[in-house]
């Protein structure tokens, strides 16, 4: 990465202008810096970046829901990574009072991915029992955030002994501490009936015990592949390769025998749905003024030292979120 200048229109008809005060990363900006993130494979050269927060320093023609001086979060197809950006209306929302930048950039990701996975494409039930992989993570958390909301109970496995602390205080029911306990043992240990739900983005390290530990009529939720990268900051093709192969391919027969429901998504390719983070971020909204939602840890690092965010994230040892401080 290389930060670079580079001049920025005027808001056009319908757009807003937003001095970016914050910035979250997010796992998915290393597949973009590596160049291997789908949704960005024909962009390059291009500006990562999937949220922020600011203050809205413009407004093109059109638009009555926001003033400039308005301070305000929000989502963006790439492109956060930056001191300003011009956006729409659908993607932004007015920060809450008791919010700060750094909260407000740490948000929407987060908790439109978690609330997206159990309610819509997991359809969790009260009483459901759901396992979470990376629980402390950024997604992780926010999911142990809801699953508490929801009162049902969850186990959540951390890679790293110095995370089971974090995902209990998210509200994990159980916490596997991957580094100390045997993964799969433990969580049959947990739930011997196996799970009505389990979050898997580690892909192929993980995906075939997930797949496994499924109760009859249980959901495994695909959204990830972090184990594919090395810790490196470089891309390591012999690894990819080998976890491309390694990750397991399902049997529609043994689906349907057993009563088991794999999904999969990416929410970069809902950006355009118009009312899709808007009805989602309404609910959390709500969830947050009710306080349901503890706040999430955040790790602030300045703007130009994107590079040590980038290896902290890599290295798979970070609670919570991170973000860029402009
Ligand atoms: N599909 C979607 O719409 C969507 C949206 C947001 C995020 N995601 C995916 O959800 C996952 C979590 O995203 P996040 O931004 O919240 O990140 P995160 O969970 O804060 O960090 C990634 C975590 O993945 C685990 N991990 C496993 N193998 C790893 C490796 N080789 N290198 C580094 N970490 C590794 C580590 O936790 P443990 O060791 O504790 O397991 C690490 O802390 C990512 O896979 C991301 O791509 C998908």
């Amino acid at each position: 990465m290389n930060i670079d200048e580079t001049p920025l229109q005027n808001p056009g008809p319908g757009e807003i202008q937003v001095e970016i005060k914050a910035c979250g990363i997010n796992f998915a900006d290393i597949s973009v810096r590596l160049g291997l993130y789908a949704a960005a494979r024909d962009l390059y050269p291009l500006c990562p970046g999937l949220e922020f927060s600011g203050i809205v320093s413009r407004t093109g023609t059109g638009i009555s829901d926001f003033n400039p001086g308005d301070r305000v979060f929000g989502v963006s197809r790439f492109g956060a990574y930056a001191t300003a950006i011009n956006t729409v209306p659908d993607h932004l929302w007015h920060l809450p009072q008791d919010w700060d930048f750094s909260r407000g950039a740490a948000f929407p990701v987060a908790y439109l991915t978690a609330y997206y996975a159990l309610h819509h494409v997991g359809h969790l039930k009260q009483g459901d029992k759901v396992l979470v992989h990376s629980a402390a993570g950024g997604v992780g958390t926010a999911l142990l955030h809801l699953l508490k909301a929801n009162d049902n109970l969850s186990a959540g496995v951390v890679g790293h002994h110095e995370k089971v602390p974090y995902a209990r205080k998210a509200g994990a029911s159980v916490v596997i501490d991957k580094e100390r306990q045997p993964l799969w043992e433990t969580a049959e240990q947990w739930s011997p009936e196996g799970y009505d739900m389990i979050l898997d983005a580690n892909g192929a390290s993980t995906l075939k015990g997930s797949y496994a530990h499924l109760k009859p009529g249980g959901r495994l939720l695909i959204y990830g592949f972090a184990s594919m990268f090395s810790r490196s900051g470089k891309k390591n093709y012999l690894k990819l390769i080998w976890y491309y192969f390694k990750t397991p391919r399902f049997n529609p027969f043994d689906l349907t025998g057993t009563n088991r429901t794999i999904s999969g998504f990416n929410l970069i390719y809902l950006f355009e749905k118009k009312s899709f983070f808007r009805e989602i971020m309404d609910v959390l909204l709500r969830m947050d003024k009710e306080n349901l939602l503890p706040e999430m840890p955040v790790k602030s690092y300045p703007f130009d030292d994107v590079a040590a965010a980038h290896k902290a994230m890599e290295s798979g040892k970070t609670v919570g979120k991170l973000v860029l401080r402009t």
